[in-house]
């Protein structure tokens, strides 16, 4: 067995052609507009404290934009690092800072004042951009491999304030669900336990220590792909927490590589 599996290659996963360019990519802000001013808001925000800071949509993005993530994730495959954490996790994944060099139009998305704003009416909190060497700000994570999956966990924020995390559908041909507990870290309320296969398009928004989740393993031949999104409140963070945060994004997500260039780019930088 070996844990050294940045070399991995992806096994052919699709029948699916690659995609052809997408060019121009879609303006972010534009996009999300014309999809939140359709919603019913207020009844959102209502659904969304109901279930103890939670919200699925089956269909959120604009086509445009969905269209421009499955080819992205397409083309990002063979940039995935894979990872492999016995009886917890196995998969790959995509850091922001692959994304930022090769997929802008993700970092576009992430930072669009309307969807950071309709977030934002949602969850009631007033919202930030995670720092800059934080890879879990945005990410794409890959499904290829049976047996690919992630066990029960919250996304535990190690920031001085609240996490959320926006979950985006990009390419769903698997299995695979989202299973989830509401209302697991509040003693009022008896445990609600629900399950979502997320759509390309469809969304799921949540704060990360809440909510209790895994994804279920994917079967031969499958291949799923999301886009997460993770905003604080408060973006400072202790040291000895940044330290446990980095530790676990290296050896659990993307790598000691992808993890601490910044850091080591950084000292260069101030030395
Ligand atoms: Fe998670």
């Amino acid at each position: 067995m070996s844990f050294h599996a940045e070399d991995d290659v992806i096994a052919p996963v699709s029948s699916v052609a690659p995609a052809a360019a997408l060019t121009p990519a879609p303006d972010p802000d534009r996009a999300v507009a014309s999809r939140t001013r359709t919603f019913d808001n207020p009844r959102l925000r209502k659904d969304f404290a109901a279930q103890d800071a939670f919200l699925y949509l089956e269909d959120f993005l604009a086509p445009e934009v969905t269209a421009q993530l499955i080819h992205s994730a397409r083309a990002l495959l063979d940039e995935v690092n894979r990872n492999y954490l016995p009886g917890h996790k196995q998969g790959g994944s995509v850091s922001r800072h692959t994304i930022d060099r090769l997929a802008p139009f993700i970092a576009e998305l992430y930072r669009s004042k309307e969807l950071i704003g309709w977030l934002e009416q949602l969850s009631g909190d007033k919202l930030q951009v995670s720092p800059a060497d934080d890879p879990h700000a945005y990410a794409l994570y890959y499904y290829t491999r049976p047996g690919d999956h992630i066990g029960w966990h919250y996304d535990t924020s190690y920031y001085d304030g609240r996490r959320y995390t926006l979950l985006l559908g990009v390419i769903d041909e698997s299995t695979c669900r989202l299973e989830y507990e509401l209302h697991t870290r509040n003693p009022d309320v008896p445990d609600q336990p629900g399950s979502v296969q997320i759509p390309p398009g469809g969304l799921v928004f949540f704060d990360g220590d809440k909510l209790r989740h895994r994804i279920t393993p994917a079967g031969a031949n499958e291949m799923r792909v999301s886009l997460t999104f993770e905003y604080v409140t408060d973006p400072n963070m202790r040291p000895w927490r940044r330290f446990i945060s980095n530790m676990k994004d290296a050896i659990a997500y993307f790598g000691f590589r992808q993890v601490f260039r910044q850091m080591t780019s950084r000292a260069k930088d101030s030395a």
